[in-house]
């Protein structure tokens, strides 16, 4: 075995790595189900440590999404890098930055959409309850065209009781 090729005594991959972005595609949530989160969101799994149960990904939520009130076992760190997460009272845009853990927290409002890139250490799966979201009262509104249809359509989506 070649230097710098064996096992860690740790028993994880400390190789290093360098990734264009457009080498990972992205994936439906839905399908991988890594969140457990209502319908729409879609990741870009970047690295993945079963030993730590640490995961860093993108997310992105489509314009007009809600992710409702939650809680999950592991912690989070999120960092905003494309378009609106309005939480806490909050307008948060690139640059921002959110922690969580099982202390519930949101509801996250994405009226204009958005992309984060986020560190999970430990289950990412989401706790939440549908009939949070389908009594939640919108707060932000959107700014962008974009943003206005995505609304109207998450509205639909939830007064059909798809979420
Ligand atoms: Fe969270």
């Amino acid at each position: 075995m070649k230097a710098g090729r064996k096992a860690s005594k740790d028993g994880y991959s400390h190789k290093f790595r360098a990734i264009y972005d457009h080498e990972v595609k992205w994936e439906s949530d839905d399908v991988r189900g890594l969140l457990k989160l209502p319908p729409g969101v879609k990741v870009k799994v970047l690295n993945y440590d079963p030993v730590m149960k640490r995961i860093d990904m993108k997310q992105r939520f489509p314009a007009g999404y809600v992710e409702p009130r939650h809680t999950h076992t592991s912690w989070h760190s999120i960092l905003v890098t494309k378009g609106r997460m309005c939480v806490a009272g909050k307008d948060l845009r690139p640059g921002d930055y959110v922690f969580g853990w099982d202390i519930p927290h949101g509801p996250y409002e994405y009226p204009d959409g958005c992309e984060v890139f986020i560190v999970y250490m430990g289950d990412a799966t989401h706790v939440w309850e549908k009939k949070d979201l389908l009594k939640h009262a919108l707060k932000w509104k959107p700014k962008t065209v974009t943003g206005k249809k995505g609304v109207v359509r998450h509205l639909k989506k939830r007064q059909a009781g798809k979420i």
